[in-house]
């Protein structure tokens, strides 16, 4: 029987793409062309390869137009990622079209991730770094480059889902106090002790440092803006690992100058890979370029994940383990 037909709108890591090839007929994208950002180039492609499912990756413009574009053989579209704000639900079920992702097996890569930038903004790591490679250190100085110590600080994590919970369990190493944000309240053996916040003015007002973990998508778009910052500490720290979109940029970088917020760490960014130029010249800001989920043992659980899935639906016919429509 001829194998299912699976386009793959990215490069994906060697051995995902060795298992594709070796249960699809697949069709690679081995030179990662940018085609997969334009979705009228995804449904193009998989009506010339009569594509029986798409693996996509978070950045594909699968939107309403796409899916609809897309031809009556396409049964599953997996994407390469937890988030999947960059899919229209919507179209997905009014077409029978099933949507996978790839849950769990990232959360605790994109908290190192969010711990790696919330080190770097408290200890001015990227400043440092920055000074050293420009060759404009002159030597140790008493009060050279003087951040905050996490230690003791109250870590503000807005999202307690399994990212925000590997993280809390990072941070309790650092001795630091946890208190989080979510829809409801966590059973006593989730929390572990992290203090939960019914009121969102309490939560802004008690922390020193905030990590976000929301999804992204319009119900969150520009969540921390002028008026949230204001309510915080000044000098908090702020760091964002989930989705761009929740950030305003101009208040953040406002509260970047004026010192309302010490620093922060983004890896995500509203209309990436574009950045808001406004954060390049701010010093007490890390940029990463959305190295969340970038690692090697992780990219290939997200690639086994994706495929356990497509397998589900495309050459077993069962029931596929992370179906989000
Ligand atoms: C995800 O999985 O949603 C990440 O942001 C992509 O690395």
């Amino acid at each position: 029987m001829a194998k299912p037909i699976l386009l793959v709108t990215r490069k994906l890591p060697e051995a995902i793409e060795a298992r594709a090839a070796r249960d699809y007929d697949a069709r690679l994208n081995p030179q990662d062309e940018p085609w997969s950002t334009d979705g009228a180039e995804i449904a193009r492609r998989a009506k010339e390869a009569k594509a029986d499912g798409i693996l996509g990756a978070a950045g594909d413009k699968l939107d309403a137009a796409c899916i609809q574009a897309l031809p009556d053989s396409v049964k599953v579209i997996a994407t390469f990622s937890v988030g999947f704000d960059h899919i229209d639900i919507a179209a997905a079920k009014a077409r029978n079209i099933v949507v996978v992702n790839t849950p769990e097996v990232l959360s605790f890569a994109t908290a190192e991730t969010a711990f790696t930038l919330m080190l770097m903004a408290a200890r001015r790591a990227g400043e440092g770094e920055r000074m050293v490679r420009a060759g404009r250190w002159k030597g140790w100085a008493p009060t050279q480059l003087l951040g905050v110590t996490l230690e003791g600080k109250k870590l503000g994590i807005l999202g307690f889902g399994r990212i925000g919970r590997e993280l809390a369990n990072m941070a309790r190493g650092f001795r630091m106090e946890i208190h989080y944000r979510d829809i409801q309240k966590l059973p006593p053996e989730v929390e572990q002790g992290a203090i939960y916040h019914d009121n969102e003015d309490g939560f802004l007002s008690t922390i020193d440092i905030l990590s976000m973990h929301m999804p992204g998508g319009e119900a969150n778009r520009h969540w921390l803006n002028a008026a949230r910052i204001a309510k915080m500490k000044k000098g908090v720290v702020v760091v964002n690992s989930g989705r761009g979109v929740s950030v305003h940029d101009e208040a953040l970088i406002a509260a970047l100058k004026s010192g309302q917020v010490r620093a922060a760490g983004l890896d995500v960014y509203d209309g990436e890979p574009k950045v808001n130029p406004g954060y390049f010249a701010l010093e007490n800001v890390a940029l990463l370029p959305h190295l969340g989920s970038a690692t090697i043992e992780t990219r290939d659980a997200m690639g086994h994940r994706a495929l356990e899935n497509l397998d589900a639906v495309l050459l077993k016919g069962t029931t596929p383990p992370h179906r989000v429509a």
